[in-house]
């Protein structure tokens, strides 16, 4: 056989090729995680990518080293594990399975794979490196802060605290080979060695309910630091850690205490010996930096004339600097961070400055974002500059700040003036468009200005652009919503006084995400802080982490703990998300079943289908009782949809056999009793008709068979008659319409609502300027109380309908993480072309479509060691080709369903002909 044209992906570090035999190598992944360093699970999983221009190619086994160094690994000497040859398609998520691995170990690992078209040689080196695996491991390693305030510092509504600079000089005695630093910061850190900023993180670590675990980040400081003289200097933010308004419901805000950290530096030397710096009381720091205040709500102040020049290299004289106090620590478990930090992901320009009063200007950035603004000015000492943000403007040119509720979103910086300064924030963010600028000497220029969008270093994996100019805006601000609320965690909105995790916001949200961020780790983390914000009795909060002590016992907000768990799994393959949580999942089921179920119905619900369009356009919430679904309707039926989940997931992971028994035993009550007092045989209608109440049993498979189309027709005539073709669901209801109505036939009403313009509709922000998506259907007149223009709830699953319904990309539920494709685009909904990529953990995923009169063309690529199940609207195998051949010449499997033929591909690019 000819040496096969096979490459592996390596997607880790750097984007190194080298053209070898034929053979291309590039990254590799552990656990998913582009820089995996501080690793803290025992088994980690790796995944690698084959690319070919072959194809059909599937691989057959595979064969993992892992050594404990680089030049082992280079002998092949697999001291750590050598899986052998492993007769195996899986080349994604494969545990580990070598010698138990110690705190701070590296493993260097490579592989190789055998396919049905040959075998590639073995792939780059990659590595990973344990974290911290014991509480133990810390004991000595103190907790350093000042639980005092000083001058300047405030508590109250607007809480003010100057941000701590750090110092600890260091001396090492030989020559260094090595080094790692471990850093707790909390709420916030900026790490420096010698002068220079480690990382190009801002905003860490991930936020945590830190008496609950809290994160550690791991870097790689060889050739950072060296044998002599060397300094430590870290900044301490405030973050969520020290919580602003404390003092404004502290009893609804939990807060956790001043800034602290904790931190070892482990430092190897070229004769083998081992050094560990620890944070403890020798350490010295100042609040009288520069940063005078931060305040994730409220914004920084910055004083240039408190600038503590060199302050983090040697030489700097700290004797009037304070020694750090031995602190109490948070109280939670250190975790390494398997998630990215925020970044500063994307700059933009502003498009537009407009003085609006003399000397104060409003910038318009073209973007809601979500970031900072980053400014050039030159002045004299003591000139203040301000920068007040908001989304959006009032009539006369002014900022629109109603809807910010309390918070300030200020930055303040002031002169040194010293020629120019360049300036942008360190421990904040906002949510904006528009900026007031206020405090230039002369008319500054849009030059002086930049845009930093700034979220967690998640790659965008998809792309989506159809014949339809309205759907490709909302695509558009839809993208623009979702990097915007990705802090650490996924937020409601990143303006006003609030910026909380809502579970409701992303029960399904989070699936449509995944097709154009690749938020496995973000929403693994996130399932990790649902978990640790469970009580002892089950319940789980409404957001979480539980920053707000809401404990609202309702099943669609809280269900999104199974929900996002199933999209893990569905869309990465990730059986660990369903391993990890099932029996807290559990646990929670059986809480609202013992609290709550009465007469088998689910009777607990908080917030109904939020954010149904109201009776008038001023309103925030709906009182009309026809708008309005019932809560026990909510919660019972989507109780039952959980309750499907979790007996796939009991399959799954081969829990109980009791657990399968017991779910259809209370879904089968459930669904009896759910039809026996909503369901309507004669007008084919639940509960008050609305269009929520109908869509969910039909999404769940609750209607009896028999009066399923009759349910559904009933439907079809409330949106597209009664509503004229309109949306008239919230939060809840979003989340399963588009793909019911495709499911059941209607696309092409599911078309209109996407398309619409009028009223309430995604295309009605579109219409009226908004760049991102709203909270609510009415954004643009509603009531400001409660009014952001950035939140993503209202998307429910449009997301998933572009990708799986209209470009036709699908994960299929039996062999999920895209390692089978449905591509099964609704061709009729009224779209004439659809280009839509999905970069997938096996590699590009692509459907590019354009439907002419009588010929259908269609573009797909199959990523190797994948296949696709691929539908075709016609039941006439003659009128198909395939790259211009018959299809029976291409695929052995074809079959017919309704007026579709079906039939598999293996990977590889084809071009699709339909008469
Ligand atoms: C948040 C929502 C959240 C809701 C719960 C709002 O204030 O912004 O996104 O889901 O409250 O009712």
């Amino acid at each position: 056989m000819k040496k096969a044209i096979l490459l592996i992906v390596f997607v880790f570090q750097s984007f190194l090729v080298i053209a070898q035999n034929g053979l291309e190598l590039r990254h590799l992944q552990c656990e998913m995680l582009t820089n995996p360093l501080g690793i803290d699970v025992l088994q980690p999983r790796l995944s690698w990518q084959i690319i070919t221009d072959k194809a059909e190619v599937e691989q057959i086994a595979y064969h993992v080293l892992v050594a404990s160094s680089k030049e082992k690994l280079e002998n092949n000497e697999a001291d750590l594990w050598d899986s052998g040859k492993v007769e195996s398609d899986a080349s994604i998520n494969v545990l580990y399975k070598g010698k138990k691995l110690n705190s701070r170990d590296d493993a260097f690992w490579k592989v190789k794979v055998w396919t049905n078209k040959g075998e590639t040689q073995w792939s780059q080196t990659a590595l990973w490196s344990m974290g911290i695996l014991s509480y133990a491991e810390w004991k000595s390693t103190r907790w350093i802060g000042y639980n005092q305030l000083f001058e300047g510092d405030t508590i109250g509504q607007f809480s003010k605290l100057s941000a701590r600079y750090v110092r600890k000089p260091i001396k090492l005695e030989k020559d260094v080979k090595e080094a790692k630093v471990y850093i707790m910061g909390m709420g916030l850190y900026e790490l420096y060695i010698n002068g220079e900023k480690i990382g190009n993180q801002v905003l860490a670590p991930v936020p945590t309910d830190y008496t609950k675990n809290v994160k550690y980040n791991v870097f790689d400081l060889t050739n950072k630091i060296e044998k002599g003289e060397n300094v430590i200097g870290a900044i301490l933010g405030n973050g969520r850690f020290f919580a602003m308004r404390q003092e404004y419901k502290p009893y609804k805000i939990k807060s956790f205490g001043f800034p602290k950290m904790a931190m070892q530096l482990v430092v190897t030397f070229e004769d083998g010996s081992k050094e560990t710096i620890k944070t403890d009381e020798s350490w010295k720091f100042t609040p009288y930096g520069p940063i005078r205040e931060n305040n994730e709500y409220d914004g920084e102040v910055y004083d240039a004339r408190m600038e503590l020049p060199n302050w983090n290299k040697t030489g700097f004289d700290d004797s009037k600097w304070m020694n750090m106090m031995w602190v109490q620590e948070p109280g939670g478990f250190p975790e390494g961070q398997m998630t990215p930090n925020m970044k500063v992901m994307d700059v933009i320009k502003p498009k537009s400055i407009t003085e609006t009063k003399k000397g104060t200007y409003i910038l318009d950035m073209g973007q809601n974002m979500a970031g900072w603004l980053q400014i050039k000015v030159k002045g004299n000492s003591g000139n203040i500059i301000k920068m007040k943000f908001a989304e959006s403007l009032k009539d006369d040119g002014s900022l629109y700040i109603a809807n910010l509720r309390d918070a300030q979103v200020t930055d303040t910086y002031i002169l040194k003036g010293e020629g120019e300064e360049i300036w942008e924030p360190t421990f904040v963010y906002h949510g904006f468009r528009f900026v007031e600028i206020s405090g230039y000497a002369y008319k500054p220029k849009l030059e002086d200005f930049v845009g930093k969008v700034v979220y967690d270093d998640l790659k965008t994996v998809g792309t989506f652009e159809c014949s339809n100019p309205t759907m490709n805006q909302i695509f558009k601000n839809a993208y623009w919503g979702i990097r915007s609320n990705y802090k650490g965690m996924p937020i409601d909105c990143p303006q006003r006084n609030e910026r909380q995790p809502w579970l409701g916001d992303r029960t399904t949200g989070a699936y449509g995400e995944s097709f154009i961020f690749d938020n496995q780790t973000l929403y693994a983390k996130w399932l990790d802080d649902i978990k640790f914000s469970q009580t002892l009795d089950g319940g789980i909060p409404d957001v979480a982490p539980a920053f707000w002590r809401y404990y609202g016992d309702g099943v669609t907000w809280q269900g999104a703990y199974i929900k996002v768990a199933d999209m893990l799994y569905q869309q990465f393959g990730d059986k660990k998300a369903i391993e990890n949580h099932y029996l807290f999942m559990k646990k929670w089921m059986g809480y609202m079943e013992s609290q709550y179920l009465k007469n088998d119905l689910m009777t607990q619900d908080k917030y109904g289908d939020w954010c149904v369009p109201p009776e008038s356009l001023e309103i925030i919430r709906s009182k009309d009782p026809m708008r309005l679904t019932d809560g026990e309707v909510l919660s019972s039926s989507f109780y039952y949809h959980l309750l499907q989940l979790m007996k796939k997931f009991a399959k799954i992971i081969d829990a109980d056999a009791s657990d399968v028994a017991d779910y259809d035993e209370l879904s089968e009550r459930i669904k009896t009793a759910f039809n026996a007092k909503y369901l309507n045989a004669k007008t084919f209608s639940y509960a008050n008709n609305t269009v929520t109440a109908n869509v969910l049993p039909l999404a769940f498979g609750m209607v009896p068979k028999e009066l399923e189309e009759k349910v559904f027709q009933n439907m079809v005539h409330e949106i597209e008659v009664v509503k004229q073709g309109h949306i008239s669901t919230g939060v809840v209801g979003t989340q399963f319409l588009m793909r019911t109505l495709t499911n059941f036939g209607r696309g092409d009403l599911a078309y209109k609502l996407a398309s619409n313009t009028t009223y309430p509709s995604w295309g009605y922000m579109v219409e009226n300027g908004a760049t991102t998506i709203w909270e609510l259907w009415n954004g643009n007149t509603a009531d400001p109380e409660m009014n952001s223009q950035n939140h993503v709830m209202l998307l429910g699953d449009l997301m998933i309908w572009y990708y799986e319904n209209m470009a036709g990309i699908k994960s299929s539920e039996a062999h999920p993480g895209f390692k089978q494709i449905i591509m099964k685009p609704d061709f009729n909904a009224g779209l004439s072309f659809v280009d839509a990529t999905y970069e997938s953990s096996y590699g590009s995923i692509k459907s590019h479509w354009t439907k002419k009169k009588n010929k259908l063309d269609w573009g797909v690529t199959i990523p190797p060691n994948t296949s696709a199940l691929v539908y075709v609207p016609t039941a006439d195998v003659s009128k198909v080709k395939i790259n211009k051949q018959n299809l029976e010449g291409v695929s052995k499997h074809i079959k017919t369903e309704g007026n579709h033929l079906v039939f598999e591909l293996k990977s590889g690019t084809y071009n699709i002909a339909v008469k």
